[in-house]
């Protein structure tokens, strides 16, 4: 019986292996650079350093391929930068007159994709090896938005002659945006608006028991992971992701909610603005690479309801911040307009951690509530109707700056 069992189970995984390499799920295995220029759009792709010496990559789409295509017009520039786990690819997987990046790129921007330090695209360092050594991965956000983020402005700025640029974060790239302005607040002169797409502060209100039990063990988790040389946190194995593309196609014979369950566990998810066909593209490109701080950092805050740097514990804070507990971000000093957007459903960023953002923030344009009660997190990336119920707000938004 076991034996039949075992056959079964070889044929299914040979028939995988087989549809694996099919065509559909080319945009699963292609990179950044191919996917777009798949589709027709030129693309860009520049090193940038940091002061502390990590390579990153940045992703450019300078022009549109339908309209907008003449690559010599002076445009403003929009720079986009992607949520925990993540990376470029979240803005162009959805593929053309879906992903935000090629929407930008026809309504006439000159559209800078950021990737942070230590997912796929910027896993590099002048000596240290993501491979081996530990300190590479002794970073979280507040490193990202203090050094990444704004290396990266200014190569952008530096490159197209400008003195200014749009900022369109994503979650986690919302909340490196407020490290990078109230660490450094000459960097709100440099924005000419910030679209907050699901902003990610404070994080009072998470109710999902999963984070509850994270917030209690994510110190001593990440504290074990270093001493035994582990920073990163642990990619999926080939394999899972594999088997997550297979169980997630169309024409999969598994059934779909094991597919379901895996992309949920990333961040909220609704499946009602999901287009499965397009399940196993994302799985392809997500998670990306980050580090066991990243997420400890995140664990930290919710354990304190504070929006503050990362805990050392009491003797590693004296040192690095000569007091007991990690300052506090000042979000006053976080001046450039700044326009909100959230929605109802959203488990990450929850309406009342919104509100509260939204009164400590000193220059607040306007929050946009999205008009479907269901949407939820990962829907600013990934619904089917992105476009209508977000992107197109956020481009009158911009181009209302020019007027
Ligand atoms: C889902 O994605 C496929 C492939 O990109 C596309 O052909 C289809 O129109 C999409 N469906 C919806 C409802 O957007």
């Amino acid at each position: 019986m076991l034996r039949v069992e075992l056959l079964y189970a070889c044929a299914w995984a040979g028939v995988a292996t087989v549809l694996c390499f099919s065509d559909t799920l080319e945009d699963a295995s292609l990179d950044v650079p191919h996917l777009v220029r798949k589709y027709g759009y030129p693309l860009e792709v520049h090193t940038v350093w940091t002061n502390d010496f990590y390579y990153l990559t940045m992703h450019r789409i300078r022009c549109g391929r339908d309209r907008n295509s003449n690559p010599n017009v002076n445009r403003p520039v929009v720079f986009l930068m992607h949520g925990l786990q993540s990376s470029s690819a979240d803005w162009v997987v959805m593929g053309p007159g879906k992903g935000l990046a090629y929407i930008l790129a026809e309504e006439g921007f000159d559209v800078w994709l950021g990737n942070s330090r230590g997912n796929v695209y910027s896993r590099r360092h002048l000596w240290l090896d993501p491979d081996s050594d530990v300190d590479f991965w002794k970073f979280t956000w507040d490193e990202i938005g203090r050094l990444d983020v704004p290396a990266m402005i200014d190569y952008a700025l530096e490159k197209t002659g400008k003195k200014q640029l749009h900022y369109i974060g994503f979650s986690q790239g919302t909340t490196v945006f407020f490290v990078m302005c109230s660490m450094l607040p000459k960097y709100n002169e440099k924005i000419i608006s910030m679209n907050a797409l699901a902003p990610v502060t404070y994080l009072t209100n998470t109710g999902n028991p999963v984070d509850k039990a994270l917030t209690y063990f994510s110190n001593e988790i990440t504290k074990t992971a270093e001493f035994f040389g582990v920073g990163e946190l642990p990619p999926f194995p080939r394999w899972f992701k594999k088997a997550g593309e297979m169980t997630c196609r169309d024409d999969a014979i598994v059934v779909k909610e094991v597919c379901y369950n895996i992309v949920f566990l990333f961040g909220g998810w609704n499946p009602d603005q999901s287009n499965k066909t397009m399940i196993p593209v994302q799985l392809g490109h997500v998670p990306a690479g980050a580090s066991f701080r990243q997420f400890t950092h995140f664990a930290q805050n919710m354990r304190s309801k504070k929006f503050r740097r990362y805990d050392h514990g009491h003797v590693g804070n004296i040192k690095t911040y000569g007091t007991w507990s990690p300052p506090q971000y000042d979000l006053q000093e976080v001046r450039a307009p700044i326009h909100l957007y959230y929605s109802l459903s959203d488990i990450r960023a929850t309406v009342n951690d919104i509100r509260r953002l939204r009164y400590e923030l000193p220059n607040v344009k306007e929050v946009i509530q999205i008009p479907l009660y269901s949407f939820n997190h990962l829907d600013f990336m990934w619904a089917i109707d992105a476009k209508t119920l977000v992107y197109d707000h956020v481009i009158k938004t911009m181009n209302s700056y020019h007027i």
